[in-house]
């Protein structure tokens, strides 16, 4: 029986009756995409029947957060918790002398795109890409494991282009291109839930390896073997993995492609893998995550962390939401256990601080579900006087993924504090309650009632 990596969370997939099966065939360009999208992306589908190779691919399965709290044993209040303590207590990996990913090693004549259906997402995207490939590499100077995912743009067989959003990753190749070296690299693809969240916890704030909280997170070591032809180790029990270098100082135009909120990001040049070797299971099956509800809410459970932490030592805190709406990333809901006024002040000075990318943020009470538009703009509309209660930093470092930061290269933030006084004059805030309302037991009225018309 499978323990880790994809397969093992596919048969858990199954077991739960969460995961779609679809035997038709479909086109890996744009209507593989259509289908996942059909369900927000929020389902986890194996297609077996894809056109023009016979490697299944599996996507949908990063969009739901039941389905993540589920698979990562975890639920929604001990969340933050959970992953807070996988951060600080990381735990070792074990090294192993083979594993099924080493099923096959080719390491000439190698294209990807005839191996592997790589599909085509979005009409004016540039190329077919690779949107689940957790890179990881190692710091030339400490030795330290760095995992993340990065888009591939897929430019020739042998030979992607790699997007990197982060300052560290971007400082190390600009050193590296100065000493004229290049960098090992692996790309890994079949893994699992735990996996990718370790993958997004935040270098520049952690500096952590990745593995380890892996590790952590799952309550037993990430099981690894040695790459074939490079100083890297990756999961032992993945699907695919590729092997190559970044070349020092050699570039590759980028884009577009439909990313981060729906939009076409820019144009520009950007490093490139030449690949070297590719590993993979017997049969193996290919994972996309499909832009860009997965990489919001992957991303966003660990932004969740982050905003929790930088929060909490303004107020007592309820719960807090990166939402999907805002990417995950722009927009921060905060509920507090209000017990003196200025609370919901400094949880705005908090929430806003945390992240250059943290651009509006509503602090509420915790009678308000902040999972609830409804909820939320309820607070809005009856607990918020704009005079006094809305905070306005105007100018500041924001997100290059936002276009309308893009105009002036700043941004402004917002803080709304929609929490009732204290006292005497929140009385008139008390929600109208019904007696007994939580304990009604619905099937006792309508037999057939089964939770859903
Ligand atoms: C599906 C998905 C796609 C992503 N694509 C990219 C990408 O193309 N480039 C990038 O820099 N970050 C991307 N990210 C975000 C990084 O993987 C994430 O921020 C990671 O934590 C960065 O690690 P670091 O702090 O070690 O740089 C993606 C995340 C997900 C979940």
């Amino acid at each position: 029986m499978e323990r880790q990596m994809l397969r093992a969370d596919l048969e858990k997939l199954r077991k739960s009756g969460k995961l779609l099966v679809c035997e038709r065939q479909v086109d890996p360009k744009f209507e593989l995409g259509a289908v996942l999208k059909h369900f927000s992306n929020k389902k986890p589908i194996l297609f077996n029947n894809v056109k023009g190779s016979n490697v299944s691919v599996i996507g949908g399965m990063f969009g739901d957060r039941d389905i993540f709290y589920h698979m990562v044993n975890t639920n929604h209040e001990q969340r933050i918790c959970k992953f807070m303590d996988a951060i600080a207590n990381p735990q070792s990996t074990k090294l192993l002398d083979n594993g099924p990913v080493k099923e096959n090693i080719l390491t000439r004549n190698i294209d990807i795109t005839r191996l592997f259906p790589i599909p085509t997402f979005h009409e004016s995207d540039s190329s077919s890409f690779i949107t689940a490939g957790v890179v990881i590499i190692k710091d030339h100077e400490t030795g330290k494991r760095y995992t993340s995912i990065r888009r591939l743009q897929v430019n020739r067989g042998d030979n992607l282009s790699i997007l990197i959003a982060s300052p560290l990753l971007t400082g190390q190749l600009q050193e590296l291109k100065a000493k004229k070296k290049d960098l090992e690299v692996a790309v890994i693809l079949g893994y699992d839930y735990g996996f990718l969240l370790a993958s997004q916890v935040s270098s520049e704030l952690y500096g952590v390896d990745k593995y380890e909280v892996d590790s952590a997170l799952r309550g037993e070591p990430l099981e690894l073997v040695k790459c074939h032809q490079i100083d890297l180790e990756v999961p032992a029990h993945a699907e695919i993995v590729f092997e190559g270098v970044i070349p020092h100082g050699k570039e590759e135009v980028e884009g577009p492609f439909g990313e981060l909120m729906g939009y076409y990001g820019n144009i520009a040049n950007h490093p490139v893998i030449e690949v070297k070797t590719v590993m993979f299971r017997n049969n193996p099956i290919f994972q996309v995550s499909f832009p860009c509800r997965e990489e919001h809410l992957s991303n966003g459970l660990m932004r969740e962390v982050e905003l929790y932490m930088h929060v909490s030592k303004f107020a007592d805190i309820k719960d807090v939401n990166m939402t999907i709406g805002g990417g995950c990333r722009f927009h921060g809901i905060v509920s507090i256990n209000k017990k003196q006024e200025g609370d919901g002040k400094g949880v705005i000075l908090g929430a806003l601080g945390s992240n250059k990318d943290m651009k509006h943020v509503i602090v509420v009470d915790k009678d308000i579900d902040i999972f609830d538009g409804d909820d939320i703009e309820g607070a809005l509309a009856t607990r918020v006087q704009a005079s006094k209660d809305i905070v306005v930093v105007s100018g500041a470092h924001g997100s290059g993924l936002d276009p309308s930061h893009n105009i002036r290269g700043i941004t402004d933030k917002v803080g709304i504090d929609a929490t009732k006084p204290l006292g005497e004059a929140g009385i008139k805030f008390n929600k109208a309650i019904i007696p007994g309302y939580e304990k009604i037991d619905i099937e006792k009225y309508f037999p057939k009632f089964k939770g859903g018309m």
